[in-house]
């Protein structure tokens, strides 16, 4: 699963699974932007890649500040070859808890800004031999759980975008899918799993549920995106790939 000189942008790629994607696609032979809001973050992974991947600095809720990223994108490289839709903004509170800002922010953050993006990388992917979209969704778009409902409305919402834009997109041969992970070890999730001050017992908890029986790393996340960006799954599009310790097979 190789991706020659292939061009990948991946959109929240200065932390976590879009960091652990980013350096699994440099290791792949493509070349990456890395577009998050975090200047601090992208700039040092830049450093620490060597030049093998570049950061570039956006608010994918910003329509403008898009435009201008794949108007970069195309006047450098002409071409994308694969979108990685995965920056997002998570939030455990209740129906009760959740404020209108809130609820706002989620969904503009989980899901204009994937909409924005494949809006604007559109006429770049319809340049590439084998565009392919993956969007990062969860399981919490697949099954419901308490004190999460703004967030898992969003990822629900993103599969239904995935089904939809890959019917799309079919007859231009892009192919638009999407990862579910399960609890995946990186700062938003220790950010989130600290919320009660006792991080070891929520993940022990957690793991509990997990059939495989530990948590997903970010590079078990990044190895089932490739496979969805790749010639791999070539006759595969619109649908999601749990990636999630089985949790959902129960
Ligand atoms: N970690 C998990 O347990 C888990 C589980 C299921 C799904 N996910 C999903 O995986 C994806 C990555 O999550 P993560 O855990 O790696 O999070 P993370 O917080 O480590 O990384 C998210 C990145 O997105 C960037 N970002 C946030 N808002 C942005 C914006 N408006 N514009 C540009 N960049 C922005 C952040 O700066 C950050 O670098 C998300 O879509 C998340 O919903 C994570």
């Amino acid at each position: 699963m190789q991706f020659q000189n292939d061009i990948v942008l991946i959109t929240g790629g200065a932390s976590g699974i879009g960091e652990a994607t980013a350096q699994l696609f440099v290791e792949r032979g493509a070349r990456v932007i890395v577009a998050d809001l975090d200047g601090q973050r992208g700039r040092e992974l830049q450093k620490k890649m060597g030049g093998k991947l570049e950061f570039y600095q956006v608010d994918v809720t910003n329509e403008e500040q898009v435009q201008r990223l794949f108007a970069y994108v195309e006047e450098k490289y002409g071409v994308l070859d694969i979108l990685h839709n995965n920056a997002a903004y998570s939030l455990s509170k209740t129906l009760w808890d959740t404020t209108v800002e809130d609820w706002d922010k989620v969904m503009c953050v989980n899901l204009k800004g994937y909409f924005l993006c494949a809006k604007y990388a559109l006429e770049l992917l319809k340049k590439s031999r084998h565009g392919a979209i993956v969007c990062t969704a969860s399981e919490l778009g697949v099954v419901g759980c308490v004190e999460s409902l703004a967030y898992n409305t969003s990822k629900g919402g993103v599969l239904q975008f995935v089904k939809s834009l890959a019917l799309e997109l079919a007859p231009y041969q892009i192919r638009v899918n999407a990862v579910c992970p399960s609890g995946t070890v990186t700062p938003a999730f220790i950010r989130d799993m600290s919320r009660t001050g006792n991080y070891e017992k929520e993940c022990e908890e957690l793991v509990a549920t997990y059939p495989l029986g530990r948590l997903g790393q970010p590079e078990d996340i990044a190895k089932a995106v490739a496979f969805l960006a790749s010639e791999e799954s070539s006759f595969v599009t619109g649908t999601h790939l749990m990636v999630d310790g089985g949790f959902v097979a129960q």
